[in-house]
């Protein structure tokens, strides 16, 4: 079956002049940095940011707040963009498992709840209001460490797995859009290890240059971005400087 291009795919893909909506999830410190990068950039579009404290809030464990999300985005412009940012590597309960011995059900619970679950069904929620005929983006952060090709440090049973997951569930999301929604581009992100609250604990031992402010990541986040063209780039697993990443 042929599907016709998206309305605006005259250009490399779209993403310059990008008019509608824009959700970032996450009030974190990447959430934060990509809010400002993109209001610098792409200042034509109206931003959502949305989170556990914000109003309305955003909790993508509660299935109440992801129903009225999509009350939230009826009557908005059409949404181009959708950025999850939201993610848990630890608390002051728990921190990722070194060895078996350290795993537990409700770290996994955790972990896979906040981290697969919600994005999956964060695109379920916004489905419906994407692009609506436009070319539009939905990308979700996950992590290197994520990578089941290239885990060779072991350690960090929950979170690995939880962001293995995640890729899988969001690449199948890209197989089904392909089909469903051709102009949509699923993508997955590492942004590089980034100075925020879910590195502080591990940053220790990272060379300087190999640790990114959050602005730096979010930079490179929305260049990268920038070049996925819908529908043939969709489902891919990129690092923060556009290489692909083994799943
Ligand atoms: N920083 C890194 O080095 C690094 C490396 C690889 C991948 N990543 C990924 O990048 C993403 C962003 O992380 P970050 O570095 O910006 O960390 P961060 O500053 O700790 O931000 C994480 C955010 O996730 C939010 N969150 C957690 N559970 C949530 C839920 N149920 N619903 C909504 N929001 C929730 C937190 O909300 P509250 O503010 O309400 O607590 C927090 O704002 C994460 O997916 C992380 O796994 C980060």
């Amino acid at each position: 079956m042929r599907h016709s291009q998206p309305a605006d795919m005259t250009t490399a893909s779209g993403w310059e002049g990008l008019k509608g909506t824009a959700l970032v999830v996450g009030q974190g410190g990447i959430g934060r940095a990509l809010v400002q990068k993109l209001g610098e950039r792409q200042p034509q579009l109206e931003l959502l940011w949305l989170g556990r404290r914000s109003t309305p809030s955003l909790d993508l464990s509660s299935d109440a707040d992801l129903n009225q999300l999509g009350e939230v985005l009826t009557g908005r412009s059409p949404l181009r963009l959708v950025i999850n940012t939201a993610g848990w590597l630890h608390d002051s309960q728990r921190g990722p498992e070194k060895r078996l011995a350290r795993v537990e059900r409700t770290g996994l619970e955790q972990a896979f709840s906040i981290n697969a679950f919600g994005p999956i069904l964060l695109a379920r929620a916004v489905e419906s209001s994407l692009g609506h005929g436009q070319s539009a983006w939905f990308s979700s952060l996950s992590a290197r460490v994520g990578s089941i090709g290239d885990n060779r440090l072991g350690g960090w049973y929950g979170y690995r797995a939880s962001k293995a997951a995640q890729n899988q569930l969001l690449r199948t999301l890209a197989v089904e859009w392909r089909r469903r929604l051709p102009s949509v581009c699923v993508t997955l992100l590492h942004p590089g290890t980034t100075a925020t609250p879910l590195s502080a604990p591990f940053q220790q031992g990272v060379a300087p240059e190999r640790l990114f402010s959050p602005e730096r990541s979010a930079g490179h986040l929305l260049d990268v971005l920038a070049q996925q063209k819908p529908p043939e780039d969709s489902g891919r697993f990129l690092a923060w400087d556009g290489s692909t990443i083994p799943w």
